[in-house]
């Protein structure tokens, strides 16, 4: 089965306008491959500017976040349709950030996942432990909930991307070894034949993403059921190239 790799960056609540063109300046430059599957997501007001800049690339754009509703009395928030017109394709979604620090539910990320395939995003559901969770011995079952919460009346599954990011390994510059993110992935999968069935989650793409950076990518990239990765602080500088162009 073969699953055409992913390499995302995910630019958090960070770069202006100016800072975003200033990297698409430097990174395509240095982009010469059309595998794998590269995704950029700036923050909403840096949506426009990206998408500008990588027209005519194979260099995708995507939201950190939509909601769940069409529109209405929801300040700050922002729309599936409103991200696509901005020219989005993909959206991440439930990223432990936004669970930890603006209170997302298992029952909004499968609202938000929902609303997204509805309208024609590919949306990256984030899922992962805490620390305090893995020592206890609690990985897999918090995956499950996470996973089974996340995919409940998904109708498109084949579409879906899932992120495997342990809390304990973002920004803290320790990675899961390649075994550890494997085994979790590949224990997604197999979430994934029970709640679909073996033909969908062969198909679905899994990432890992957690302190990925140049010196790690190519081993997690060779796991067998890592399908790409999700890059944070990696993502940031130019050079986030090198992550790119990994099987180089
Ligand atoms: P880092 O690569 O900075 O650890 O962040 C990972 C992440 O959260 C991507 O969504």
């Amino acid at each position: 089965m073969s699953r055409k790799p992913v390499i995302a960056g995910n630019w958090k609540m960070n770069k202006t306008v100016a800072e975003a063109k200033a990297f698409f300046n430097e990174f395509l430059s240095q982009i010469d491959v059309d595998d794998p599957e590269v995704v950029v997501c700036p923050t909403y007001t840096s949506i426009a500017a990206a998408v500008e800049c990588t027209k005519g690339t194979n260099v995708g754009i995507g939201a950190q976040n939509i909601y769940f509703e069409d529109g209405g009395a929801y300040t700050g928030e922002v729309t599936a349709d409103m991200i696509k017109e901005a020219g989005c394709e993909y959206v991440i979604i439930g990223h432990s950030e936004r669970r930890q620090y603006f209170a997302e539910t298992d029952e909004g990320v499968n609202k938000k996942t929902i609303k997204a395939l509805e309208k024609g995003l590919v949306p990256i559901v984030c899922v992962g432990e805490t620390l305090e969770e893995r020592e206890d011995d609690n990985t897999f079952d918090v995956i499950k909930t996470q996973v089974e919460k996340a995919m409940k009346d998904v109708n498109e599954p084949k579409k879906v991307i899932i992120a495997y990011e342990p809390v304990w390994a973002i920004g803290t510059g320790k990675t899961a070894t390649d075994e550890q993110a494997n085994e979790v992935c590949e224990y997604i999968r197999k979430l994934l034949v029970e709640i679909f069935d073996k033909d969908i989650a062969d198909c679905m793409r899994i990432l890992y993403g957690g302190s990925v950076n140049a010196g790690n990518v190519k081993k997690l990239m060779s796991m067998s059921d890592i399908d790409g990765a999700l890059v944070g602080g990696a993502s940031l500088k130019a050079d986030f190239v090198t992550l790119v162009n990994y099987k180089k």
